[in-house]
């Protein structure tokens, strides 16, 4: 699997994240080495990353995705040998892009390192409804033919347990074949039956050809049964704003 390094406005297109939606407090699963949160900490939004590598290699994987540049070039070349990702001119263009994204991962996650919390869905670190808004690219669907339907299910239930308001997932095809994924509509039944409910809509960026949807959960009526409630190492690496605004009298940050 590719750890890519998406930036902040890639995340603002496939995510129709709006203004709103970035003055809430955010997860970013898997984060990878995605620019997302050093972006959105520069400009005062409230965002988290999590993902299983942060456990391993933390400040190397931004150096990691640069040094693997000649590596995934080829790959690349080979794997998009029959489409170019409509957000870069050519394959350099992409490296060129997720290099300088995560030369800014890297020099964010060692200045604020409790902002990459290492977690390997389908069991996050985090207590339930940890996060207003919980984004979640390239892996879940993406990945599906090679991490299974169970996998699917487990870490879409895992996503939307520790959202408040909503999850939203792009993109929504299979990585290796471009086609949706097969059991999409099997898994939003259910997540209908657990009270996830789910609806698709169009996005204003593709990374494969009509790959342009993202699936967004509706999590404020989801309730996680006890078996699937946080472990004990459960973690709230930083302050829970959305917590203390809510207090009486509370000042938000930047208020
Ligand atoms: C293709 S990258 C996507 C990164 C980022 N969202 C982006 O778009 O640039 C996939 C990431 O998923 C992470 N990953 C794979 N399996 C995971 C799991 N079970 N739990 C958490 N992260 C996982 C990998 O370490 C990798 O960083």
């Amino acid at each position: 699997m590719l750890v890519s390094a998406r930036s902040f406005a890639e995340y603002r297109a496939m995510f129709a994240l709006t203004d709103r939606d970035l003055d809430q407090r955010i997860l970013d699963c898997p984060g990878g080495a995605a620019s997302f949160v050093a972006e959105a900490g520069r400009r005062g939004i409230d965002a988290v990353a999590a993902d299983r590598e942060y456990a391993v290699h933390r400040v190397e994987l931004g150096l990691l995705v640069e040094r693997e540049s000649r590596f995934k070039r080829e790959l690349l070349l080979q794997e998009t040998a029959d489409f170019t990702p409509s957000w870069y001119a050519d394959t350099d263009d992409l490296i060129r892009q997720w290099t300088a994204n995560a030369r800014l991962f890297r020099a964010d996650i060692a200045a604020r390192p409790e902002r990459y919390v290492a977690g390997e869905l389908p069991e996050l670190p985090f207590p339930e409804s940890s996060f207003d808004l919980v984004l979640s690219s390239h892996l879940v669907f993406s990945y599906g033919n090679r991490l299974g339907e169970e996998f699917q299910r487990a870490a879409l239930l895992e996503l939307a347990r520790v959202a408040r308001r909503e999850v939203r997932l792009f993109p929504l095809t299979v990585y290796d074949t471009g086609e949706r994924y097969p059991a999409l509509e099997r898994l939003r039944e259910e997540l209908a039956g657990a009270g996830i409910g789910s609806r698709v809509e169009r996005v204003a960026y593709e990374f494969q050809p009509g790959d342009g949807e993202m699936l967004v959960l509706s999590c404020a009526g989801y309730r996680a049964p006890p078996a699937t409630a946080p472990p004990a190492t459960a973690v709230d690496p930083v302050r829970w704003r959305h917590r203390e605004a809510a207090r009486p009298g509370a000042v938000r940050p930047g208020e």
